[in-house]
């Protein structure tokens, strides 16, 4: 606003009888005499009125009015962090009494069937809504080439599967479905010879496990291999077993490679005995390639469009936001990116609470619903205050 339109302005408020229309003598066509003397009665205005402040740019400009109070600030954020947006990691072994520290993942236990329902209840009591549950089978010789021990009935997923419905049956369980926690090899499938992903078997494969966790009775399965075309599989299995209504399909479509699953593979024994991940994971710098996948994820079948890690891809996230934007977005905070946090806060760099919420908030301003985090517990104690 320059200054001859403010005076222009003020002066017409000024006027006596400023509601009604002025036929005489419009501000923008002034007379010199008349320019004087409103510019004379502005003079004296501005010097008691609220109008003494200079305000340089346009009135929008002002914006700290907008967030001064607490929540205020908290209204800015399109998505508020909830209890109800977190899911949390569960190791299970099976070693029905285990309970074991994982040191790569502070505070974080693997445990027995034994221990599980006894560990969640306080978060429980606290409001903890769901879980996603790993499989880690310890036994000696339990491996094999197609990692038949990943639908074993008797297996610590689907046990867990069927206590926690009937210990807790408000508890939303969700399987994570891959075959490297329980292959010789440690790779998310079936080999070819040659060492590479068997795609075809692999989906197979990988269908058939979904199907044992959906029919022990979780409410989602979550494949994480990355084989092609295994949303379909799935999804095609679960409507012809009759199923699919009560079965969420989440699907990792937007799974990167890297080093920050490192902490995980510890806690679950699953690390490759040869070779990488790189030729099914997706390249750090594929966003195109991300996109893709997300795009035939959705075709697919998949209910939920899973993004991780979460930190580093928040463009990811927003394009699966935009992509899928009439789906649930979830986003992964990965152990490596929980294991740092907690690193840096012991030195001291920041304090763990701030950051966590920090990361937290970015990972949902970027577009995510639900947020699978090693924090939950935590998030579960910071929220009730
Ligand atoms: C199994 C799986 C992994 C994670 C989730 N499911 C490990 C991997 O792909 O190597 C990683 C989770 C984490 O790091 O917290 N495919
Ligand atoms: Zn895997």
């Amino acid at each position: 606003m320059s200054w001859s339109t403010l005076l222009n302005d003020v002066t017409y408020r000024d006027r006596p009888n400023n509601n009604a229309p002025n036929t005489t003598s419009p501000s923008n066509t002034i007379t010199t005499a008349d320019a004087r003397s409103q510019i004379s009665r502005a003079r004296s205005y501005a010097s008691t009125a609220a109008t003494s402040v200079s305000i340089s740019g346009d009135i929008s400009s002002q914006l700290h009015g907008g967030y001064s109070h607490p929540l205020a600030r908290a209204w800015q954020a399109e998505r508020q962090l909830t209890k109800a947006m977190l899911m949390w990691p569960l190791f299970v072994t099976d070693n029905p009494d285990e309970e074991e520290i994982i040191p790569s993942l502070p505070g974080q236990k693997r445990v027995g069937l034994n221990k599980l329902v006894a560990l969640l209840q306080p978060h429980i009591a606290r409001g903890l809504k769901s879980v996603i549950l790993f499989g880690v089978p310890l036994a000696p010789g339990c491996k094999d080439a197609l990692g038949t021990a990943a639908d074993d009935p008797q297996g610590p997923v689907i046990s867990a599967i069927r206590l926690l419905r009937r210990a807790y049956p408000r508890l939303f369980i969700a399987a994570d479905v891959c075959l490297c926690e329980y292959t010789s090899h440690g790779h998310c499938g079936i080999l070819h010879e040659d060492g590479s992903l068997n795609n075809a078997l692999s989906v197979d494969r990988i269908s058939d496990v979904a199907m044992a966790y959906a029919e022990a009775g979780a409410h989602c399965v979550a494949p994480s291999d990355m084989n092609d075309g295994r949303i379909r599989a799935i999804k095609l299995k679960l409507i012809e077993a009759g199923i699919a209504h009560r079965v969420n399909l989440m699907s990792y479509a937007a799974k990167f490679s890297g080093c920050l699953y490192g902490p995980f593979r510890d806690a679950a024994g699953s690390a490759p005995s040869f070779g990488d991940r790189r030729c099914y994971q997706l390249p750090p710098g594929g966003r195109g390639l991300a996109r893709r996948a997300i795009t035939r994820d959705i075709a697919e079948g998949a209910d939920i469009i899973l993004v991780k890690p979460a930190t580093q891809f928040l463009d990811i996230i927003s394009d699966a936001k935009e992509i899928a934007r009439d789906m649930p977005i979830a986003a992964y905070h990965v152990s490596g990116e929980y294991a740092m946090i907690h690193a840096a806060a012991k030195a001291g760099v920041f304090d763990l609470k701030t950051m966590a919420f920090e990361a937290t908030e970015g990972i949902l301003r970027a577009g995510a619903n639900i947020v699978i985090s090693y924090f939950t517990p935590n998030f579960l104690e910071w929220l009730e205050t």
